[in-house]
């Protein structure tokens, strides 16, 4: 099954009277446990994509389809229940909350959550918590104040977040975009790990080190999309250099 289906969608902007173009009439699709990465130049609407397929912002044509489901359809109540319960999002500006500790801003969308209503629930969700912060590391922090950690420890916090409600995919935008090489390498090993899981992730990224971990690489150019690249599934940092090299000749034909 096709977790995400995208037809003819368009996105326009309007400023001053004057029509911007930014996304154009994109076709996609994206099969469930997939990891697909999409690249292109500044400005070329990847973000656009990201925010406009998860129903974060009004698309201005066409149809997204979320595991079979219109969701272009859906109230703004309908979609924003289904952004809490049933996706995660990453990204390089992260919305945490200041003044709350890192633990309870992982634990606010699981508490917001359909399943976090009852006693039992909420410590359910608190063992969940726990454990996902032992998995990336960051238990020692759960008390600090969001500005008490480093950019690193902070990104980790967030992928916890994303994942506090089991979503069925997570996007994600430049998630490692602020972090230097050896936190970037450990957020993508959490994402690929994720993934294995069965978790579907939709990642922008300028870095070809992230792209090459992922299945498929889209690239946008002009807001259309310009070219594929199938990888198939990573198996391990044995594969890196060989995938690097390969994106790395494909990304020059594509004009990167
Ligand atoms: N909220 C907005 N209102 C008006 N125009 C916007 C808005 N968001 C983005 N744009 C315009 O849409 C185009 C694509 O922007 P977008 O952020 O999707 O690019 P991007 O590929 O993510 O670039 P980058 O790699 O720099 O993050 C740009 O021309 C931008 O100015
Ligand atoms: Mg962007």
């Amino acid at each position: 099954m096709n977790t995400l289906t995208v037809k003819d969608l368009c996105k326009t902007y309007i400023i001053n009277k004057r029509q911007n173009n930014v996304l154009k009439n994109i076709n996609m699709e994206i099969r469930e446990g997939e990891m697909v990465a999409v690249m292109g130049p500044s400005g070329s609407g990847k973000s656009t994509l990201l925010y406009t397929i998860s129903g974060m912002d009004h698309l201005t044509a066409g149809r997204v389809d979320f595991f079979g489901k219109d969701i272009s359809a859906l109230s703004a109540a309908q979609m924003s229940s289904l952004r809490l319960n049933e996706m995660g999002f990453i990204f390089q500006q992260m919305y945490m909350l200041k003044n709350l500790t890192v633990y309870d801003n992982i634990i606010l969308p699981a508490y917001q959550a359909k399943s976090g209503k009852s006693k039992e629930q909420r410590k359910e969700i608190n063992d969940r918590a726990k454990e996902l912060m032992h998995k990336l590391g960051i238990s020692e922090i759960a008390e600090h104040d969001i500005n008490e950690v480093s950019g690193g420890q902070l990104q980790r916090a967030c992928i916890c977040r994303s994942l506090i409600n089991n979503p069925k995919m997570i996007f994600a935008d430049e998630p490692t975009g602020a972090l230097n090489q050896q936190n970037s390498k450990e957020v993508m090993k959490e994402l690929n790990r994720i993934n294995a899981e069965g978790t579907t992730i939709m990642l922008v990224t300028h870095d070809m080190k992230v792209a090459a971990k992922s299945d498929r690489v889209l690239y946008i150019e002009d807001g259309s999309i310009k070219g594929e690249y199938t990888f198939g599934k990573y198996k391990g940092q044995e594969e890196n250099r060989e995938r690097e090299k390969k994106l790395s000749v494909w990304l020059m034909e594509m004009g990167f």
